[in-house]
């Protein structure tokens, strides 16, 4: 229903390519870190191109933008990890980084809690939005300054599932509740 800025086989041939840099980039094993709820369809399809177990992968459940399409700028831990980061080199993945408040977040709280080493591999960068200056390690796409959708990313909860990136747009909504009603 929205218009595609992504489809599937890019994306999945872009991930299968993260998981052979992340497969080849220097450093100790990594605890893969996703972050809820967006990172997960990105997260489970890298883990399947890098072959690995489960036994290295947490999960984080941060919010920052309730429920509308601008961030709220106040970041929250909905739920923690239940690996101990310290001496570990992080890598954490992300489905999108906008403003790079949650990112910066994150990452300033993973050394605060001693972790080695923070690395940043996000599917989507939207860097005209940058206000926190991240560093990231692995980005999929950088894209432009528009809301998108699918492959884990939502409007409101709605959308998380189709599996390709689209464009968000209102009218195209609004037109949908209308033919329903
Ligand atoms: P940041 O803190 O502004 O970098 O925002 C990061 C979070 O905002 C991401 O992890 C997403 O959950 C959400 N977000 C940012 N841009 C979009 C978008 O275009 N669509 C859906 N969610 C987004
Ligand atoms: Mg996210």
């Amino acid at each position: 229903m929205f218009p595609i800025l992504i489809d599937s086989h890019t994306l999945q041939g872009r991930i299968h390519e993260m998981a052979s840099d992340l497969r080849k980039a220097p450093g100790e094993e990594p605890l893969l870190l996703c972050v809820l709820e967006g990172a997960l369809p990105f997260s489970r399809q890298l883990c399947r191109y890098l072959g690995r177990g489960v036994d290295d992968f947490d999960c984080i459940k941060l919010s920052s933008y309730g429920d509308g399409t601008v961030s709220s700028g106040t970041i929250e831990v909905v739920q923690d990890m239940a690996e101990d980061p310290r001496g570990r080199r992080v890598v954490v993945l992300e489905d999108i980084v906008d403003t790079g408040r949650t990112l910066d977040f994150l990452r300033r709280r993973l050394l605060d809690q001693g972790a080695e080493k923070v690395e940043i591999w996000t599917l989507l960068d939207k860097p005209d939005r940058r206000i926190v200056d991240v560093p990231l390690t692995g980005v999929g796409f950088e894209i432009p300054d528009q809301f998108v959708l699918g492959f884990g990313l939502d409007v409101a909860g709605l959308y998380r599932d189709l599996p390709y990136i689209g464009l968000y747009q209102e009218d195209l909504v609004q037109q949908q509740q209308r033919k329903e009603a």
